[in-house]
């Protein structure tokens, strides 16, 4: 099965990816090769590539030598802007290189997302693999092609739909990654049963800890995904599908940015997967227990957080309301049942509150 998604969208993992990565490296004859990272990726993830890729028997074969560099950028989101992609573009223009180089993204999401918007913009678009280091990475930034960059509060507002030639999965690299970020990885592997089928919802929910997550589950997760993006590449219809708990979670992660109560992208989009169940079970009639059951389980992995009237209000007003909408109302992807979302719901200000209200509960 593994074999699949390897041939068919050159997705590799483990030792099969780096001989897949050595093999691409020899044949291309890339003049330059650029490895892209932020300084933790560098620190704990770096010489763990090299090694694994064997980069000094490269080196003698290629003759890649003196042609292999290294840049690196400050982690996070205050990286992943059009400076910073400036300051990486004058270091490529420097260097030298040319339409047959190849950039290495070695990093979670903001590594994925920059380099892969670097690579396809630099001279017209050159050639990039991804080596995702973080579980979110693994399981959705770097899977599916888009790249981008943000602008001022505006995130990913400028990018592309560009696809990696090779996507290196090293479960390895997530020893080193913090039991916090593991959990906001988590909740895309959530989310991605959720909307893939109650089979894959069962082998998602004998996870207890972080500890149990395993290549076996990542690749579930990735195939959903895969499966999801190739049917509608350019998200004009399933692929809506990915939103699901993100309606709300989008705008709690936005209503905190800046603030103490500041929080990872996937610790809200856990709680946006509770009220989105919740949402599900009022609108298009998700079995109680079910919802409950999610409830139950994303605990384990989430520390409540208490919402007052005017949080939920003024998270509520962060929706992005269809203005055409007179009946003032927001749209989410729901499920009908696990493994069975739609789009385009539309759920109501008082429904919005009562899901608050069963979070709390
Ligand atoms: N392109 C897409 O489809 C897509 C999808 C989801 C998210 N994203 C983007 O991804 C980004 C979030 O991704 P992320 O959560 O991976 O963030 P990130 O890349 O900032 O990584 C999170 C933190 O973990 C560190 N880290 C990564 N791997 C590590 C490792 N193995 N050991 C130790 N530390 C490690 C990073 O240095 C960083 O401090 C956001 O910019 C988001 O917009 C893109």
């Amino acid at each position: 099965m593994k074999s699949q998604i390897e041939q068919k969208h050159s997705i590799f993992f483990g030792n099969t990816g780096y001989d897949k990565l050595r093999e691409l490296i020899t044949i291309k004859k890339y003049d330059k090769i650029l490895i892209f990272s932020d300084s933790n990726t560098e620190k704990n993830c770096l010489p763990n590539f090299q090694d694994q890729l064997n980069i000094n028997d490269l080196q003698k074969n290629t003759e890649i030598k003196n042609k292999l560099y290294h840049y690196k950028v400050k982690p996070g989101e205050v990286s992943k802007n059009l400076d910073e992609s400036k300051k990486i573009i004058e270091f490529l223009i420097l260097n030298g290189f040319k339409r047959n180089s190849l950039i290495i993204n070695l990093g979670g999401g903001l590594i994925t997302d920059l380099g892969g918007f670097i690579a396809s913009i630099y001279l017209r678009g050159i050639e990039f693999v991804n080596v995702p280091t973080s579980l979110l990475g693994m399981v959705d930034a770097s899977i599916g092609g888009k790249t981008g960059v943000d602008l001022n509060n505006l995130k990913n507002i400028i990018g592309s739909f560009n696809n990696a030639n090779l996507i290196l999965i090293d479960t390895s690299f997530l020893s080193t990654l913090s039991e916090r970020q593991m959990r906001s990885g988590f909740s895309e592997m959530i989310k991605h049963s959720l909307i893939d089928s109650r089979n894959h919802w069962e082998k998602i929910k004998v996870v207890n800890d972080c500890s149990d997550i395993n290549e076996k589950i990542i690749y579930n997760s990735i195939k959903t995904k895969i499966d999801i993006v190739e049917s509608d590449p350019k998200e004009s219809g399933i692929r809506k599908f990915l939103n699901y708990g993100h309606t709300l979670g989008h705008a709690i992660e936005s209503y905190f940015l800046g603030t103490k109560k500041e929080i990872l992208h996937g610790e809200a989009i856990l709680i946006g997967l509770i009220l989105e169940s919740f949402l599900s079970h009022k609108i298009l009639d998700l079995e109680i227990k079910d919802v409950l059951e999610i409830k139950d389980f994303i605990m384990k992995f989430s520390k409540k957080i208490s919402f007052d009237q005017d949080d939920i209000e003024n998270i509520i007003k962060l929706l992005k309301f269809d203005k055409k909408n007179k009946s003032n109302k927001a749209q989410f992807v729901l499920l009908e049942d696990i493994g069975k979302p739609s789009f385009n719901n539309e759920s109501s200000f008082v429904e919005i509150k009562d899901a608050f209200e069963f979070y709390r509960l």
